[in-house]
């Protein structure tokens, strides 16, 4: 086989075989193949697709590429969940603790957060003596024990894909589906989990900014789940504006703990338990999605999901005081007003730029070894469908400097306001089987 035939045959727009891509996948991590031919094979690829088959053979490959997660010692059936990136987003802290309460082992491993999107390992470690990592016993221990445990990614998991996407990173080849859907499968199933719930995200502050290109998305991932044997739903949400108001790290844990203790942030509320009735209905714990919902309504309400919450950061070394009183998390220095100069309704938000209005600010990384600042961060007071006087607060900056001018700009125009009453955002869009 030879690697320029089949650069020529995906050119062509033909399909490539298992064999192929198997040699493809072992030849560029054995570095017989050099990066330039990969490059043109992924830019082929960009431009003829890859059918469902040969999306989940890339996935199979990448996956076998590294170590894939043994999680048998944890009893019960292990059920993850995914989100592909969005702003504000800490679903994980609400969803992890609330399937715990319902008896589901979330044994998860999490990233970091980089450019306009969090990750769900930084704001943990916005709670003082979290700690992100665990022995491969620790981990399991505590699955056993408390039903969830989330540390950051170990091991060499799916290794292809780190060099894959690192590739597509600088030839302008990340944006294709099948190469997004294969490499988050990828390290999906090597992370060892019976099920696997996506929560793909649509809109403005999305990978994918339209609905038809989220849908093909999360079919192309059910697709490859289903093929290499785990059960899989997405969920497509809506991120045509941050989940909830909080947008940060430590800001971000309080507004999740909040949703625990029974406060209706209701968008937030609203997916979570949608994500958390998906995943408790592959484990098998409730026979319909009615059900589901309203026992895990019940579990937020009696206090059993916070419950869950604390036990996991306890059993992780967190300080579960800061809990009990929120004020103890990190905060900033100065609270700045970002006033609207115009009045109206809020007809659209510009979710990335809220995002990347929050990495300025120091709550997130435009580079991979920036340092996080945990206190810093925006909470919103308008969102899409809300009414807006000249001079009304549009959002606030949590800040450790006293020159944001920049940073008040690119919230201000995130907002699209307009004269002419509109309706809230639809949360949930599709579920794909
Ligand atoms: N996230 C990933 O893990 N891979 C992609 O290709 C895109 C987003």
């Amino acid at each position: 086989m030879r690697m320029v035939d089949l650069i020529a045959k995906k050119r062509n727009g033909m399909k490539l075989s298992e064999a192929e891509i198997k040699f493809v996948i072992e030849n560029y991590m054995a570095e017989t193949i050099p990066d330039y031919q990969l490059s043109a094979l992924m830019m082929a690829v960009y431009f003829q697709g890859m059918d469902q088959e040969e999306t989940a053979f890339l996935t199979k490959y990448m996956v076998e590429s590294g170590d894939t997660i043994d999680l048998s010692a944890i009893n019960g059936h292990k059920v993850d969940k995914h989100s592909t990136g969005g702003v504000g987003d800490k679903t994980t802290f609400i969803v992890g603790p609330l399937v715990a309460a319902a008896g589901i082992p979330v044994a998860k491993m999490s990233g970091r957060g980089l450019g306009h999107t969090g990750g769900t390992i930084d704001k943990l470690e916005s709670i003082p003596g979290f700690k992100v990592e665990l022995t491969n016993e620790q981990f399991i221990e505590n699955v056993n024990k408390y039903k969830l445990a989330v540390v950051g990614q170990t091991g060499n998991l799916a290794p292809a894909d780190k060099q894959l996407y690192a590739l597509r990173d600088v030839t302008a080849t990340v944006n294709s589906i099948p190469l997004i859907a294969s490499s988050i499968m990828s390290k999906k199933i090597a992370s060892g989990a019976d099920s696997i719930v996506l929560d793909v995200k649509t809109g403005s502050g999305a990978f994918m900014k339209t609905l038809e290109d989220s849908r093909k998305l999360a079919e192309e991932m059910v697709t490859i789940g289903k093929q290499l044997k785990r059960n899989t739903v997405a969920i497509i949400s809506d991120m045509n504006q941050p989940l909830g108001y909080e947008i940060g790290n430590a800001n971000e844990v309080k507004e999740a703990v909040k949703v625990l203790q029974g406060e209706n942030v209701e968008d937030l509320r609203v997916l979570a338990l949608e994500l958390a009735a998906h995943m408790t209905i592959l484990a098998g714990i409730y026979p319909d999605y009615d059900k589901a919902v309203h026992e895990l309504s019940r579990l937020i309400d009696n206090g059993e999901a916070l419950q869950a919450f604390k036990n996991f950061v306890e059993a992780q070394n967190g300080d579960i005081s800061v809990i009990e009183n929120l004020d103890k998390l990190p905060s900033a220095a100065y609270h700045i007003s970002v006033k609207a100069e115009a009045e109206g309704y809020v007809h659209e938000m510009d979710a990335e730029s809220v995002g990347i209005a929050a990495m300025h600010l120091g709550a997130g990384r435009a580079r991979k070894d920036d340092k996080i600042n945990h206190g810093v961060g925006i909470t919103l007071h308008k969102k899409i469908a809300d009414i807006v006087k000249e001079g009304d607060t549009l959002a606030t900056l949590h800040t450790d400097t006293n020159s944001n001018d920049d940073i008040i700009k690119l919230i201000q125009n995130a907002y699209t306001i307009k004269e002419q009453v509109i309706q809230k955002n639809t949360m949930i869009y599709d579920v794909i089987k």
